[in-house]
């Protein structure tokens, strides 16, 4: 097992007990990506974590495949479904590099906080646009640690060698940007609740 999917392992418990950092913004990002979501759609969650999200949007689409490299977050999202009587959402162990979807069958593509833990955003970014169909869309939530918290950098290393963070990497919302139009989206909407929270980002493939 790698290094990042043990760290997500070893904080699951304590990440699902986690209330929710600013309420009002989390629900303002439901709101708008349930504006985008109809009954027949395919979606796709990458790093789903504990599945909350996933759970409140299952009951407005056709089907969710979640994925998460955390076999024990994938646990707890499972049994949270299951509680809820929830069954339109496929929860899948599998890192993000491991997915094979087919080219151009997905209608939406959830990445929630997650773009700023990856080795290579780009090349996901990448295979997101290839997986949505024409006018498909990729819904993202990141923290811009190169705006925010640059001063992190220092401390970064250290605190991963030992274990206390995850893998992170620093760029600017301008880069994030530049990444998805270079990728081929049209930024259809950006929301940032303030200067330190996550860029919220509407994203869809032309076509
Ligand atoms: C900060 S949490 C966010 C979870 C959820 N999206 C949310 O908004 O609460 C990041 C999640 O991404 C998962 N993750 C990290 N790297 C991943 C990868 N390469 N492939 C799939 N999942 C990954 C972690 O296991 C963790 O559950």
């Amino acid at each position: 097992m790698g290094k990042s999917a043990k760290f997500w392992d070893r904080i699951s418990k304590r990440y699902s007990k986690q209330p929710i950092a600013d309420q009002a913004s989390y629900m303002k990002k439901l709101e708008i990506t349930r504006e985008y979501l109809q009954p027949d759609m395919e979606v796709l969650e990458i790093g789903c974590g504990t599945g909350s999200t996933a759970i409140i949007h299952a009951p407005y689409v056709k089907h969710i495949h979640a994925i998460d490299i955390s076999s024990k977050m994938i646990a707890i999202a499972q049994s949270k479904a299951d509680a809820k009587s929830i069954g339109n959402i496929s929860f899948e162990q599998l890192r993000i590099d491991e997915l094979d979807v087919q080219d151009q069958t997905l209608d939406v593509v959830l990445g929630l906080s997650i773009l700023h833990l990856l080795e290579n955003k780009e090349e996901v970014i990448a295979k997101v646009y290839k997986m949505l169909k024409s006018g498909g869309i990729f819904v993202s939530s990141t923290v811009c640690l190169e705006d925010s918290m640059h001063w992190l950098k220092v401390i970064a290393p250290f605190a991963k060698l030992l274990g206390l963070m995850p893998l992170v990497k620093f760029f600017t919302k301008e880069e994030l940007q530049a990444c998805l139009s270079d990728a081929g989206f049209a930024i259809e909407y950006s929301w940032q609740p303030g200067k330190d929270k996550a860029v919220f980002l509407v994203a869809r493939k032309s076509g």
